[in-house]
């Protein structure tokens, strides 16, 4: 939210001249009449229904020109012969107020083309009479505890150009009215309690750069009118309740760079178009319903660095065009239904921090071009039908911190070379046919926290570097063939939660 401030004043720029321009031309003539004494009476009233009004108002008296107050700016009109000041910005942000909007009179501001009340503590609703602001650009009102519908009559403000709404308690639907503020670059209602289907109005707002409705109880299907947003850059439409397949017209957001429609209800297939977006950084639909294979064209992405698609009914294999994301650094495919094997091409990901595959059902080995990715953090395998051994490559690892391949078909002898990985805090190895011994200098980084390697075939001595591996907080070796006396290869671990060293 803090980038949105900076975009909020950039707005502000952006806008002064053509506001002024308005300001001179419609409102100077419809509301000649108005004083500054009347702004400064408007302003006066509302910080009299303050409960707590904040200490940056204590310059807000009676006997000043508000144009000298704090968060108060003033901006000269022309107006027939003369330039009076009016009152264009009240940008009070952060400050701790405490009162309701609907108390300060704005047919009294009709020059407002800035406010920015974020986070304070503004209760009761976003009040109908907000929309006599025609010459608003930005409305900021995040973080605050707002109340109530969005009203209809917003869609007058025909000068919007950023409406900030997240984290409020707005209710109600969001009104097709808003179709109309076709001056709207930022639209964001995120994390609040808006229910009901997107209106496909919002479809004619074709300078929305951001549309953020994330957070929220929305259903339905999203409208095939979105996809006329073709300046979107950004789109986060997760965390709702969105059902039906996601839209094919999506894939002409051609500036599309940020997607989320996670934790949905979205079915059918990930629609083909959308690998037409090679802007696109991020691509998340995980927890949905998502169902068909992973499109080869995918690979075409080639800015992709998140792709998440975990948790979804995901079937077929993984494609091996996905080698050719190297600026990948999140790969998420977990919990589907993924068969297959895991394609050598992944070893091409250099930026590779985070690979997780686990609850699929991928067979074959494990590619020893795994051990190639010096940038992988964490790498799970784990519950699939992953058989042959562990290759010797793994000791590349040198950032790898978690390893879990628990549940798979592995075999052959544990690589002595797991004891180069310095970075090691938590090793499962659980539930396969691995054999020979544990490697010797398995704390070599003295950080190791978890070590999982009950139900193998492991034999020989328990490792000696286990003994002064103070870092251990559970360790479960049970069901091996470990050899030794336990008493003589164990130390005292401070951390220690759990042991289990019990021979099969
Ligand atoms: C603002 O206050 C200063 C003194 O601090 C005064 O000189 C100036 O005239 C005031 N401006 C307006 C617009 O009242
Ligand atoms: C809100 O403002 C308070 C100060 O009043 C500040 O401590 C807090 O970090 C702000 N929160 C957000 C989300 O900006
Ligand atoms: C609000 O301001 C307008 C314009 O100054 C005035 O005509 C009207 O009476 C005010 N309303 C209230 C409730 O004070
Ligand atoms: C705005 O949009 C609604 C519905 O799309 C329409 O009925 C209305 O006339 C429009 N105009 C204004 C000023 O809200
Ligand atoms: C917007 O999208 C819809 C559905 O995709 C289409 O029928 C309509 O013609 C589009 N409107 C404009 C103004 O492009
Ligand atoms: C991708 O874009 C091209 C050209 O912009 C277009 O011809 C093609 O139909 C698009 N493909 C899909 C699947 O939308
Ligand atoms: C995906 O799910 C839909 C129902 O949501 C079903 O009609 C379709 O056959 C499924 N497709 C595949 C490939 O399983
Ligand atoms: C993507 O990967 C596939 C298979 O790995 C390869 O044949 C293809 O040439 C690659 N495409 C591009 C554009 O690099
Ligand atoms: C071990 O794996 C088998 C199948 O590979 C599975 O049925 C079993 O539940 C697993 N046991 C544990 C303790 O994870």
């Amino acid at each position: 939210m803090g980038t949105l401030s900076s975009k909020m004043r950039a707005l502000f720029y952006l806008c002064f001249v053509p506001c002024l321009l308005l300001l001179q031309e419609v409102h100077a003539a419809r509301h000649g009449g108005i004083s500054l004494s009347s702004q400064r009476m408007a302003l006066l009233h509302w910080k009299a229904t303050l409960t707590n009004p904040s200490l940056q108002m204590s310059s807000w008296q009676k006997d000043t020109s508000p144009c000298n107050w704090t968060g108060i700016v003033c901006t000269a009109v022309h107006h027939g012969g003369r330039v009076p000041l009016v009152v264009t910005d009240i940008s009070l942000p952060d400050t701790g107020i405490h009162g309701q909007l609907g108390e300060l009179n704005f047919s009294a501001l009709p020059f407002l083309t800035y406010i920015d009340l974020t986070n304070n503590s503004l209760h009761g609703a976003l009040p109908a009479s907000i929309s006599s602001l025609t010459a608003l650009s930005v409305l900021g009102l995040h973080h605050n505890q707002l109340i109530g519908k969005i009203p209809y009559e917003i869609g007058g403000m025909q000068s919007l150009r950023l409406l900030e709404l997240s984290f409020n308690k707005l209710t109600g639907h969001i009104p097709a009215s808003l179709g109309n503020l076709t001056m709207l670059n930022y639209l964001v209602i995120h994390q609040n309690m808006v229910s009901g289907p997107i209106p496909e109005e919002i479809g004619r707002l074709v300078s929305l750069r951001l549309l953020q409705l994330s957070n929220n109880i929305l259903r339905g299907m999203i409208p095939k009118t979105l996809g006329n947003l073709t300046n979107l850059n950004t789109l986060y439409l997760f965390g709702n309740q969105f059902s039906g397949p996601i839209p094919q017209e999506l894939g002409r957001l051609v500036h599309l760079q940020i997607l989320q429609l996670d934790s949905n209800d979205f079915s059918g297939p990930i629609p083909i178009s959308i690998t037409n977006l090679t802007k696109m950084n991020q691509l998340s639909l995980s927890e949905n319903q998502i169902n068909g294979s992973i499109p080869l064209e995918l690979g075409s992405l080639i800015m992709l660095k998140i792709l998440f698609l975990y948790s979804n009914q995901i079937t077929g294999s993984i494609p091996t065009e996905l080698g050719n994301l190297t600026m990948l650094s999140e790969l998420f495919l977990y919990r589907n239904q993924i068969t297959g094997p895991i394609p050598l091409e992944l070893g091409t990901l250099l930026n590779l921090q985070n690979l997780d595959l686990s609850f699929n059902k991928i067979t074959g080995s494990i590619p020893q071009e795994i051990g190639n990715l010096i940038n992988l953090e964490y790498l799970d395998l784990s519950q699939n039908q992953i058989s042959g051994s562990i290759p010797k490559t793994f000791g590349k690892l040198q950032s790898i911190q978690t390893i879990q391949i628990y549940d798979n078909k592995l075999s052959g002898s544990l690589p002595q070379e797991l004891g180069d990985l310095t970075s090691l805090v938590r090793l499962a190895l659980s539930n396969n046919s691995l054999s020979g011994h544990l490697p010797a200098n398995i704390c070599l980084g003295g950080r190791l926290q978890n070590l999982h390697a009950f139900s193998n075939m492991l034999s020989g001595p328990i490792p000696r570097s286990l003994k002064t591996c103070t870092s251990l907080v559970q360790i479960d070796l049970d069901s091996n063939k470990l050899t030794g006396d336990i008493s003589q290869h164990f130390g005292a671990y401070p951390q220690l939660i759990w042991m289990s060293v019990t021979p099969g």
